[in-house]
């Protein structure tokens, strides 16, 4: 009789559900662990009173603007970009270069305490080394117009224009050009140090390198990620310079830059994909800055005049962005929002639960903050209202909770060229008309008046 063959075992291999099955564990706990360590908080502002706050009375209130989108009148980097793209031209913007004591006057009747604009380069430097003695004089005017009025100017020094000479020379692409900003950092502060003590070296670095070197939507209008990088690089590093600079002419005077914090979450909070964008994506935007002005190193280069280069770190905060790795190549979409949340004109969520984590990423940078920028694009001043006051109402959270926040800028003071969307959008307190030039308070305007004059009597 033939004996049956025996099959010798195989040797326990494990079957393809065996690994599918440890895959899964391992993609559901690295989300469980994600979703534990990132919480995107929430809150439900129907059980929330917005009133109900306080501020210490050192907190200082402020409006913030930018010259190049106030001014009128402009010849730089952004209107000849404006020529050749198709946006709309800033023209006459709202002729504050001619109106400016009507509009210091508006100040003044919202009672704020700080005022944050920013001086434009090419007016005072119209052609390399020509200084312009009147532009110099009228914002020297301006500066002194404003203490007479009691109200801190804040300067910026560099708010996304500069002279077009400048950019033909390749702008901060070049970091052999740093130098040319510094000269003119040097120059202005000298004149005014003596009568403004904040300093606010660069606006959004990542904005300023994002928008012009990697979407197209501010000039010089490119498309390349390395000379996005080397921009951002090149920008943070002649920050590090001019702090240090600056603070050798006059120590006394608090020195920082406006740091735009957007919050990127992903959109699906169970795919490890939008996990890994909205990582990588804070990271280019929020992180590789803020570890630069941590540890002095930036994209595997060392910067060591940049480390602790802060008296002061200026927080602009606007909105939480949420991703997919389908990203729009620009911002002219609507991006999505959690189905609660409300659109805001600009087609992000408004969403104020996030200046506490905007708060909590820069104060490890251990200095005070002070909230530069912070409001909303709404023509019809239907949003506004509850925006500044859910805003405003967080502020006074965290003050509670002991984060040390030394100011609140509303953006902005009037309706103005909001860059690459030129003046479809409106950010203003102030309505303006751009045909006859009138500036009318809001509601959200009296709110903002009502609510600093409110502090002050707490
Ligand atoms: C900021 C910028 C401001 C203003 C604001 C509103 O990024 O610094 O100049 O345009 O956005 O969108």
């Amino acid at each position: 009789m033939k004996r049956p063959y025996l099959k010798p075992r195989e040797p326990s291999g494990m079957e393809w559900w065996t690994y599918l099955s440890f895959a899964a564990v391992i993609y559901v706990a690295t989300i469980v662990s994600l979703r534990m360590l990132y919480p995107e908080k929430h809150l439900d502002w129907s059980i929330i009173d917005e009133t109900q706050r306080t501020f210490p009375e050192s907190f200082q209130w402020g409006v913030a603007t930018a010259s190049h989108q106030i001014e009128g009148g402009n010849s730089n980097n952004w209107t000849e970009f404006e020529t050749r793209s198709n946006i709309e031209e800033s023209g006459d913007a709202c002729d504050h270069w001619n109106r400016w004591q009507e509009d210091f006057q508006l100040l003044e009747e919202l009672g704020v305490a700080t005022y944050r604009f920013s001086l434009e380069w090419s007016r005072i430097e119209p052609e390399k080394g020509q200084w312009n003695a009147e532009a110099l004089q009228q914002y020297s005017d301006m500066i002194d117009d404003l203490c007479r009025r009691g109200i801190r100017p804040m300067i910026t020094l560099h708010h996304f224009s500069h002279p077009q000479w400048f950019e033909q020379r390749e702008g901060f692409l070049d970091k052999d050009n740093i130098g040319l900003w510094v000269h003119y950092c040097e120059k202005v502060f000298e004149r005014y140090c003596d009568r403004v003590t904040d300093w606010c070296t660069v606006n959004e670095p990542e904005v300023f390198s994002i928008m012009g070197y990697f979407m197209k939507m501010f000039p010089p209008g490119k498309r390349s990620l390395r000379s996005t990088l080397t921009v951002m690089r090149n920008v943070v590093q002649a920050h590090g310079i001019v702090y240090h600079r600056l603070k050798q002419h006059n120590p006394v005077c608090r020195i920082g830059l406006a740091k735009n914090v957007t919050l990127f979450d992903p959109l699906k909070r169970w795919n490890l994909l939008h996990w890994t964008t909205s990582a990588a994506l804070n990271f280019v935007w929020n992180g590789a800055i803020v570890r630069a002005l941590k540890k002095g190193t930036m994209f595997g280069k060392k910067m060591p005049l940049v480390r602790g280069s802060l008296d002061f770190i200026g927080l602009n905060y606007y909105t939480h962005v949420l991703t997919s790795p389908f990203l729009p190549q620009t911002n002219e979409v609507n991006f999505p929002k959690r189905s609660h949340e409300t659109m805001t004109d600009f087609g992000y969520p408004m969403y104020a639960e996030g200046l506490e984590r905007a708060v909590k990423m820069l104060e490890t940078l251990e200095v005070p903050i002070e909230i530069t920028e912070n409001g909303t694009a709404d023509q019809h001043d239907t949003l506004r209202p509850i925006h500044l006051q859910r805003h405003v109402w967080m502020v006074s959270e965290l003050l509670q909770q002991g984060h040390d926040i030394r100011s609140y800028y509303h953006w902005s003071l009037m309706d103005n060229f909001e860059w690459a969307e030129g003046y479809s959008l409106r950010f203003g307190l102030y309505h303006v008309d751009y045909q006859t030039q009138v500036r009318t308070l809001r509601q959200s305007g009296s709110i903002y008046r009502d609510i600093i004059n409110e502090a002050s009597q707490d």
